[in-house]
């Protein structure tokens, strides 16, 4: 599992990024384990369960999301996004002012994450009485539901193309830059890589 998707809470991780791209594809595999056990969760609270006894569960995810998937989401849209997208839209922008994959890949990150601070905002409601248990667990698997069927998606079109197109395109120089932000990130990250 990559070093940055076993991300603990506290202290620096001050970890040195060799191979960019295969540090993304290692943390979407760590993603996608976390998306399995979040897609259970939401299919108990679908039949039913209450969101108090998923509350373990569901921020044990949240945690994950704002540490190590927030730390992906920083490594790919300021460090990869910006040196990739001019190769993709080579292969893939036609039309002057279409909408380009990168732009794609960065709505769904902002609708993700979004989905996450509903969820938050219902356990919290939830929590304090003041939404109905029934009402918050369909409420909560529906963003459950949400952010699983749009970040498997996500996570193929990346693997499968932005960064096929990465590994082809990219220079030396280009992976060298990506891996220097990326170490630079972990330095501040505010978190430890529990390895
Ligand atoms: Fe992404
Ligand atoms: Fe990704």
């Amino acid at each position: 599992m990559s070093k940055a998707c076993t991300a603990g809470i506290k202290g620096a991780c001050a970890e040195k990024v060799s191979g960019p791209i295969k540090e993304l594809m290692d943390c979407h595999q760590a993603v996608l384990k976390q998306l399995d056990a979040l897609e259970k969760t939401g299919t108990e609270l679908e039949n039913g369960a209450n969101p108090e006894s998923k509350e373990k569960e569901l921020k044990e995810f949240l945690e994950f999301t704002d540490t190590s998937l927030a730390l992906h989401t920083r490594d790919e849209e300021q460090a990869l996004f910006p040196l990739l997208e001019p190769k993709i839209c080579g292969h893939a922008c036609g039309a002057h002012g279409a909408i380009t994959p990168v732009e794609v890949m960065m709505a769904n990150h902002k609708d993700v994450h979004a989905a996450f601070a509903v969820i938050r905002e219902l356990m919290k409601l939830s929590k304090e009485g003041n939404l109905e248990p029934k009402e918050a667990s369909t409420e909560i698997a529906s963003q459950i539901r949400f952010i699983v069927d749009t970040m498997r998606d996500h996570i193929w079109k990346e693997d499968n193309v932005l960064y096929r197109i990465a590994k082809e395109e990219l220079s030396k120089e280009d992976l060298g830059r990506i891996s220097k932000k990326m170490t630079g990130f972990r330095e501040t990250a505010g978190f430890v890589c529990s390895h």
